[in-house]
């Protein structure tokens, strides 16, 4: 199949129509969506990416408004989240109706439900009269894209079309948040902080690594370049080596080449570091490194965003932080 690049929303609305798999820009990373109430294009979203039938998919609908069709009640904690950060990268587990086919929650009794802020998918969605599931664009397991191009680099031949709407602007994946025996869960950190969580709801849980998964994107390792990926808080334990590549927080080190560094964030801002960091770690990846080694990011913020898809990124590694 040939995969095309472009900006024609109603072509890709068209296509939707028709069951075809589209990549979509998010605000967060892009998207591979397809109609979330069609089990035949669902099916398509696992088969490119070659997912697991057990990871389920998000639902992004236009607003809260519009969500009434798919999910059996809207708690309170949902209302008032949803308020606080929707349109944006905040996902909520919601008891599903049965419009939404079991496919999409791996036959869970909860749908995952996003309301996007990206003007593109908004465009989209406004021209379609069902919503869209999708996971990241990536094949599963490695690093999500930020761009179209990303997309295309992965996934090309697997899908007609690809929507570009420029650099995804948070750089994360959202916050997945729900709710267990009426406690507030995070099952992955992501664009909306903990700290703007916990502001408007007190103290919350987190249930985010572990084996057998409410929400797989928690699945240890993930999120993974080809490269061997380390994190490191001593500078002084790097191996003075030509051949590794540094991801750095704020400065380069005058010890290691220019050519094989990268820095997250010269000022510090934790937003930039995260909007850079999936596209220096694909960077890095292309470059022949044995090995690459990421320095941890203050854990504050989007920090522990960051400092949680490095960790998944490296798991895979006997040691791997020094
Ligand atoms: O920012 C994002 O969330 C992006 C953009 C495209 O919206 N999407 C994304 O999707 O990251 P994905 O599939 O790569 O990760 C979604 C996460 C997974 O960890 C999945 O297991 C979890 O959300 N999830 C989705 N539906 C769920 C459900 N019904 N129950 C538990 N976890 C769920
Ligand atoms: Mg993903």
């Amino acid at each position: 199949m040939k995969t095309i690049v472009g900006t024609d929303i109603l072509y890709a609305a068209s296509l939707l129509r028709q069951e075809w798999i589209v990549g979509v820009p998010t605000e967060t990373v892009y998207g591979l969506a397809a109609n979330a109430l069609s089990p035949a294009a669902v099916i398509k979203i696992f088969t490119a990416k070659n997912r697991p039938y057990f990871d389920p998919l998000i639902v992004h609908c236009i607003s809260i408004d519009h969500i009434q069709p798919y999910v059996a009640a809207i708690p309170d904690w949902a209302s008032t989240l949803g308020r606080l950060f929707s349109p944006g990268p905040i996902t909520f587990l919601l008891p599903k109706k049965q419009s939404i086919p079991d496919i999409v929650t791996s036959g869970l009794p909860q749908v995952g439900i996003r309301i996007p802020s990206h003007t593109v998918i908004r465009e989209l969605l406004s021209h379609l009269d069902f919503p869209l599931a999708a996971p990241s664009a990536n094949p599963f397991g490695y690093i999500s894209p930020t761009s179209a191009k990303h997309v295309f680099d992965q996934l090309e031949g697997k899908l007609p079309y690809i929507l570009d709407g420029g650099e995804s602007s948070v750089g994360v994946e959202s916050t997945v948040v729900g709710e267990e025996n009426g406690k507030l869960i995070i099952y992955r950190v992501g664009g909306v902080s903990i700290e703007e969580i916990e502001s408007a709801m007190g103290k919350v849980e987190y249930r985010l690594s572990t084996s057998q998964p409410m929400s797989p994107g928690a699945l240890d390792s993930h999120y993974a370049p080809k490269t061997p990926l380390h994190m490191f808080t001593d500078v002084n334990k790097l191996p003075h080596d030509n051949n590794i590549g540094l991801i750095m927080y704020m400065t380069l080190l005058e010890a290691f080449s220019e050519s094989q560094q990268r820095v997250l964030t010269p000022s510090g801002d934790l937003k930039l570091a995260a909007q850079n960091l999936f596209k220096i770690m694909r960077e890095l990846d292309g470059m022949g490194f044995d090995a690459i080694y990421a320095e941890r990011v203050p854990q504050t913020g989007l920090g522990m965003a960051i400092n949680d898809r490095l960790k998944r990124a490296s798991i895979n590694i006997l040691s791997n932080e020094i």
